[in-house]
């Protein structure tokens, strides 16, 4: 029996976790930024880099203690080295590659997104692959065909914004608190889906991409007018609640269809999605009626599994057990998934 580190830092959550080889989670700490974030509506990587390092060894230290292991007793770190914020990246890697030199262990580089598919395999009594994954978030907005926990392959990526970075643009454009989903979920809940019209994008026939700036231009206009020009203007309860509920719909509508046509595409009745806007009620419940019409698995963590995490680079155990190791030189690869186009 082994004892490996997990380490998270590629936005905005420090997160530090303990786990057996055979991937059994003995401790998962993590410490949230979204309230040192608030007040600028949305992550700012630099401030995100700080409290990383501010954070991550108390984090660290905080996870050792619940799992009741000693650093000396780690046989090695996993860490999540891309894709995410480049600065917020190097804070995690650098503190592994210094754990790795001194306690003379392996480093693992974990690729966050097949983190974020492999927390459904850890939710998830059957085995999930191959599958067909859904990874939306602040920063992501992908869908994949799993062949396994290592192997993802691109289908469909967003041209722009990530969903939930459209969810934070709107809730701060309609003057709501930051993080944009809850509240917009919230506003919503009180206006009518259809009270406006907007558009969903990339809808042509087989089409597995994203974009969501039309949309948001859309809303922005619905709102403030024509090229916004009435910017200052008040917004009543009722609008607010309506352009929240006819936002969001468009955005659920977009990436059940999208969904479902991966699962057709490949032939697949799995469906694993993951992070932020997972949490999303409306996306849940819509995604569940599709998978049921379909007849297909629909598996989402729990919330606490969606969102980053540090427990999920448990994927690595599998590389681990191999020996696939990385070099102290693992670099930081920042940015986003994108299609080559
Ligand atoms: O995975 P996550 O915690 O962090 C990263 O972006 O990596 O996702 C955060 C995103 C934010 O954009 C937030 O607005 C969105 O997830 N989110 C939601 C909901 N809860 C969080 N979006 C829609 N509906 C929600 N209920
Ligand atoms: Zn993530």
């Amino acid at each position: 029996m082994a004892f490996l580190l997990g380490i998270e830092t590629t936005c905005d959550e420090t997160a530090a976790a303990v786990f057996l080889d055979d991937g059994t989670i003995l401790s998962s700490v993590v410490a949230s930024q979204a309230a040192i974030h608030a007040r600028y509506g949305g992550v700012v990587p630099e401030i995100a880099s700080r409290a990383h390092v501010e954070r991550l060894l108390p984090v660290i230290d905080d996870a050792l203690q619940q799992a009741k292991v000693t650093p000396e007793e780690l046989s090695a770190v996993a860490v999540a080295y891309t894709p995410g914020l480049v600065g917020a990246i190097l804070v995690g890697l650098s503190a592994a590659k210094g754990l790795c030199l001194a306690l003379d262990i392996p480093l693992l580089g974990v690729h966050h997104i097949e983190g974020h598919i492999y927390a459904c395999q850890m939710s998830h009594p059957e085995p999930v692959f191959p599958c067909i994954g859904l990874v939306v978030s602040g920063g992501h907005t992908n869908l994949f065909l799993c062949q396994s926990a290592n192997d993802l392959t691109l289908l469909g990526a967003t041209q722009d914004d990530a969903a939930g970075e459209a969810f934070d643009k709107i809730a701060s454009l309609l003057r709501l608190p930051y993080p944009g989903g809850p509240s917009i979920q919230e506003a919503a809940r009180q206006g009518n889906p259809k009270a406006f019209g907007f558009p969903r994008s990339l809808m042509d026939e087989g089409n597995l991409d994203f974009s969501f700036s039309g949309l948001k231009t859309a809303v922005l206009y619905a709102a403030f007018g024509q090229n916004a020009k009435n910017r200052d203007r008040e917004l009543s309860e009722s609008e607010v609640a309506d352009l929240a509920a006819s936002f969001q719909q468009a955005v659920v509508d977009v990436l059940v269809e999208k969904c479902r046509r991966a699962l057709q595409q490949h032939q697949l009745r799995i469906l694993c999605v993951g992070g932020g806007v997972a949490a999303n009620r409306l996306l849940r419940d819509s995604l569940e009626r599709m998978a049921e019409r379909e007849r297909v698995t629909l598996v989402i963590p729990p919330l606490s599994l969606c969102t980053d995490n540090a427990a999920m680079n448990a994927v690595a155990t599998e590389k681990f057990r191999s020996g696939q190791f990385d070099s102290l030189d693992l670099d930081a690869v920042g940015g986003l998934i994108r299609k080559r186009s």
